[in-house]
């Protein structure tokens, strides 16, 4: 398991691959994301709560995902999930997708370390390009991505729909690995 510790000015914290054995943060944390931040995510509070135990367990347990949280102590505050791509032609693109950190520890670097740690693992398993996607409003995820070297090649319109309102998103990728 890949676990790394981040110190900095204000805050100690560990970041590490989960487990099946982490399907409590993992459901909580998710929740929360979906709960608070419904307009950036395609997923709802609606249906991921109506979810059982092997729901969560299932998604922890592919070996194609990578789910990676960052503690404070024993409390989850941040989340990010790698998706490696599992047909041969298509492995060398890796996608990034459910990040999240928790409002009161944002703005300390968290996000730009859960990326970091998402991309080493990319790397190390032979991963060229990252591809993710952010809501067009997010400007503040599109700034974090942007810091990170990620850039915009295009936008999907209107590919979330919430009540009547559409939300576009703006599609990003960055080369981690010349090929
Ligand atoms: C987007 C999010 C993950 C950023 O987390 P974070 O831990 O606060 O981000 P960091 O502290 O690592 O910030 C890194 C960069 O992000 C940008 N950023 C973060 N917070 C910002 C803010 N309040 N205003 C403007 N830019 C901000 C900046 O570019 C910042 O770089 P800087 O420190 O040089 O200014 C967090 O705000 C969040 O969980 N938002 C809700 C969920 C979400 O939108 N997820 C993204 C879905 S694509």
């Amino acid at each position: 398991m890949n676990i790394s510790m981040i110190m900095n000015m204000s805050i100690n914290y560990v970041i590490k691959e989960l487990s099946e054995n982490d399907i409590d943060d993992y459901r909580n944390i998710r929740l929360d994301l979906l709960l608070n931040e419904s307009e950036s995510f395609g997923s709802s509070y609606e249906e991921e709560s109506l979810f059982g135990d092997e729901m969560w367990i299932s998604r922890l347990a592919k070996n194609n995902v990578h789910t990676i949280g960052a503690y404070l102590d024993k409390e989850i505050i941040g989340i990010i999930v790698l998706v490696l791509n599992v047909r041969r032609k298509m492995k060398h693109i890796a996608n990034i997708n459910s990040m999240y950190v928790k409002p009161l520890y944002r703005n300390k670097g968290l996000a730009f370390d859960l990326l970091n740690f998402a991309e080493n693992i990319a790397l190390s398993k032979g991963v060229e390009r990252l591809n993710l996607s952010v809501v067009e409003s997010n400007l503040i995820a599109f700034n974090l991505y942007k810091k990170c070297g990620f850039k915009e090649y295009g936008i999907e319109p209107d590919t979330i729909k919430i009540d009547d309102k559409y939300f576009s998103l703006r599609l990003m990728s960055k080369v981690i690995k010349k090929g």
